[in-house]
This record gives C-alpha cells, structure tokens and sequence, in this order.
C-alpha cells in the first residue's frame, strides 16, 4: 500500500539509518527524506540526498514523522525541535525511553500506548524488543514471576564504526567485549533491559536481572532466558504461546545468522528448567537492526498513522 505520509529519517547515514531506509521503501512510503550531522550533508543514500539536521530544518513544519536514530545527546537537542514544528518523533536513542509521560512502545506488546500520541514515542533498546515479544504471551497465560537473562549481541548494534572494526580486524584478535557504561556494578545496558521490561510490560517489581556482552558477530542478538510463572506451565504449552504469538517465529535452534534480515524474532530450546519451581528456559534470537531498532519503529508509525491496533 502506497503511503502519502512525509517520512523524515534523522541518522540515515547509520547502521540502522540504512535498514530504515529499505523498510520504509518495502512498507510503501514513498515520500521519504534524509537527514545526518552537517559531516553527511550533500551525500547519497539509498537514492536520497541527505540534509543536515539542524532545528530549523527539523521545525519547519513539512514532515509529518521523524523516525530517529541518532546517538542519545543529539536526540535530546534535536527531537525538541522535530515536535515543535508538529511531527510526530519516534526515537530509538535511550533519551526519552523512561522518561514519565513518553510511551515505550512494542506494538505487540503495548501498542495502545503508542495511540492518540502525538508527540515523542519512544522505540526500545534492540534486547528488550525480542524479549518483551517472547515474555508477554508468556506472562498473560501464567504471570512472570522472575526473569534472568544473557545476552550475545551483535556489532552492529554499537553503529556502523564498530562494524567497519569488525570487518577489519583478524579472526584471531576476535573476543567478546562489554562496551557499554559501567556504573561499578551493572552495565547500562543492563539496567536498561530491567527499566524498560518492567515499564513495557507495566511490572514495576519484577525481579529481572541480565548480564549483557558483545560477541564477534556483524547482525543479530541472542539472549539465553531463565524465566520462572506464578502458575505452572509447561514447556509444551509455552512453545504453542509461542507458536501463536505475532511477530515470533518458533525455531528448534534460533541463531543471529538465521534471524538477520528477517522480520521475526526466533524463538527455541524452550525446555522445563527443572531448577526451579514453574522455570522455563529458552533461547531467542533477532535482527536488532530491523525488529530490535528499524522495523519497530516504522510499526510504531504505522499504528499511529491508522490509529488501529489492526496493524500490530
Ligand atoms: N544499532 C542498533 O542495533 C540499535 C538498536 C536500537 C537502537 N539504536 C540506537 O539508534 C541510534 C543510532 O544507532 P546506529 O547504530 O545507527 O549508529 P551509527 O551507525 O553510529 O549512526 C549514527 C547516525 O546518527 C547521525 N548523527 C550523529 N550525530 C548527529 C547529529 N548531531 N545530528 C544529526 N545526525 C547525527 C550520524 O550521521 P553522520 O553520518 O553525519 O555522522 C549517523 O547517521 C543510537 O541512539 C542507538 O542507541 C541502535
């Protein structure tokens, strides 16, 4: 379905700037503009010459949705301004995600918060999007109770420099990093998966712990899951959820090669965890460039743009 709306990508020139552009062409918007720090300004992507993106361009009132993917300092100068002019801003930085009044949104998961919104929504960490899809049919049939997790995630999710890094370095140099911020306990990204599960799925206290590494590989997340209900439930039982759930793909051994460039999150090895009372363990994987970053967000446009869950 062809789209009228006026389109504006706000970090087009990124890694996830670049899946943004070739979804927003695969879902039929066909009025699409690009913007970059002045650094790109003048170049070609994907058939578009970027502009900069400065306040007044962002304000001038002749876009519709913002979809941004900038880095968390330029979104807080920049989003301001993108909404002041009458846009919707969707964002994917962590500036606006736990901020009271800003709607966190997986439209599987919570998509009527993204409804009657016409200001900032904010689009999750590319972790908490595969988890929350996995968790929520999960937690609707037998009340979560306590989650743990561990990540494997890909480069490509530290931006299109640790990738060009990637690509150059020697297999024999490769090893797992932990580039986040450290608060002397915890990475970022750790509190991050905890904040924005519980605000998501509207469970403030639930006991979630994660920790978070980086791994050798160019597209795609992994997370290993522990999680434990407040009703039994079997391992049958949650992989027919899971079966049933949109947006997720039941997969005996779910990898980051078989879910990159795909729009589903892989769910597998979903097994009784027989360590625990009403444990399930299981394995999921996911393109944190599309459904972890680029894909969600334009769901999130779409869902606002027709004003219906119909499209979650
Ligand atoms: N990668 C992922 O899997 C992922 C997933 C979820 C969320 N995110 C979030 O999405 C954002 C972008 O991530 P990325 O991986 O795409 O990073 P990236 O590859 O480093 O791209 C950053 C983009 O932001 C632009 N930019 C930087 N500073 C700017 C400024 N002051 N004004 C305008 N544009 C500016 C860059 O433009 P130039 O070309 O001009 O430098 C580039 O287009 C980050 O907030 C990240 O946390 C990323």
């Amino acid at each position: 379905m062809a789209r009228d709306t006026r389109i504006g990508v706000v970090g087009g020139t990124g890694a996830v700037g670049t899946v943004t552009l070739g979804l927003l062409e695969e879902h039929g918007f066909e009025h699409v503009r690009v913007f970059a720090s002045a650094r790109s300004a003048g170049r070609i992507v994907n058939g578009h010459t970027v502009e900069e993106a400065t306040p007044e361009a962002l304000s001038r009132g002749d876009v519709d949705v913002f979809l941004f993917s900038v880095g968390t300092s330029a979104s807080r100068e920049l989003v301001p301004h993108a909404v002041a002019g009458g846009a919707t801003a969707i964002d994917k930085s962590s500036a606006y995600r736990l901020q009271d009044g800003i709607p966190l949104v997986v439209p599987e998961v919570n998509g009527r918060r993204a409804l009657g919104n016409a200001g900032i929504i904010a689009n999750p960490n590319c972790c908490t999007i595969p988890l929350t899809c996995v968790l929520e049919p999960l937690h609707e049939a037998a009340g979560l109770s306590r989650v743990r997790v561990a990540t494997y995630q890909s480069v490509s999710g530290a931006g299109a420099q640790a990738m060009d890094r990637l690509a150059g370095e020697r297999p024999a140099d490769h090893d797992l990093r932990m580039d986040w911020d450290f608060d002397g306990e915890e990475f970022d990204e750790e509190s991050k998966l905890r904040a924005e599960t519980r605000k998501i799925m509207e469970l403030p206290e639930l006991p979630i712990q994660a920790t978070c590494v980086r791994v050798p590989v160019m597209v795609g997340h992994a997370e290993a899951v522990w999680l434990e209900t407040e009703e039994p439930l079997s391992a049958e039982q949650a992989r027919a959820l899971l079966e049933a759930a949109p947006s997720v793909r039941v997969e005996d051994f779910p990898s980051p090669g078989k879910a990159a460039g795909i729009d589903e999150v892989l769910v597998g090895r979903i097994r009784r965890d027989p360590t625990v009372e009403n444990g399930i363990a299981l394995f999921l994987a996911s393109d944190n460039l599309r459904k972890g970053a680029a894909l969600n967000a334009i769901q999130i446009a779409e869902l606002v743009l027709d004003g219906t869950l119909a499209a979650a």
